[in-house]
Formats: structure tokens, sequence, C-alpha cells
């Protein structure tokens, strides 16, 4: 019998999207506005789910006072007001899509949470985009 525990985090955070070796007319066309020279910023929201057995003693999945913690030490203060192209040496080789900042996120929470959960990331990039990440 398993449950699914749920914590929400937020960041803000400024990102550029472009490839290199397109033209600025190619860049404009996918990225649209996520190309701007000069960055903007998102109000990223994430839903950390993770997913495992009720322990018989703590009747917990998970203390979500741990999830809390973990979620402020290792995601937000790592990217909450940060340019993430500049300030996260990840993604200076990655595109800071959402897709791409949910995979990170995701390898970052699975090192810390033990191996008999699973564990699912949603990031939402606006109140209505989101994408979510399971790890395969
Ligand atoms: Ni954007």
């Amino acid at each position: 019998m398993k449950v699914t525990v749920s914590r929400r985090g937020h960041f803000n955070a400024a990102h550029r999207l472009y490839v290199k070796d397109w033209s600025e007319e190619k860049n404009s066309n996918v990225f649209g506005k996520c190309n701007n020279p000069n960055f903007h910023g998102h109000n990223y929201e994430l839903i950390v789910d993770v997913k495992g057995s009720v322990d018989k003693v703590t009747g917990m999945v998970i203390d979500l006072k741990d999830l809390k913690d973990l979620i402020t030490n290792e995601v937000e203060d790592l990217l909450d007001h940060k340019n993430l192209n500049l300030d996260i040496s990840y993604f200076e080789k990655v595109l800071p899509t959402a897709e791409n900042i949910c995979i990170f996120i995701w390898d970052i929470l699975r090192k810390k949470i033990s191996k008999d959960k699973e564990l699912s990331v949603t990031l939402y990039e606006t109140p209505r985009n989101f994408v979510k990440y399971s790890g395969n």
C-alpha cells in the first residue's frame, strides 16, 4: 500500500533560451520571448511527490519537515534569484528550459531521498505551462 506525499516549493529565476550556432531569427522563432538577449524572469513553482509505503511506527512515508528542508536547502537556496544561464554551471551547456530544470532538480533530490521511495518533480514555469519528470 503506497501513498504519495507532496510538498510545494517556489523560486524566482532568470534565464535565456538560445542556441549559439543558430541565427537570431531562428532563435526568435523557436524560443520567442524566452530568447530575449537581456534575460527575463519566471516565478517557478515546483511540486515534489514522494511515493512509498507508510512506516508502521511513524505513520509517515517521509517526514514532511525533512522534505521541506530538502527543497529549501538543496533547490530553493541554489536557484532562487539566480540567473540560471550565468550562475548555475550545469546550464552553461544545457539549455535552462523547464524540462531541463526539472531534470536538474530531480537529480539533486534523488540523491537525498531513500531509494525505496519513488520521486517525481513537477515544475511550473507559468501557471499554465508545467513539466513533470519521474526519472525515466
Ligand atoms: Ni522564459
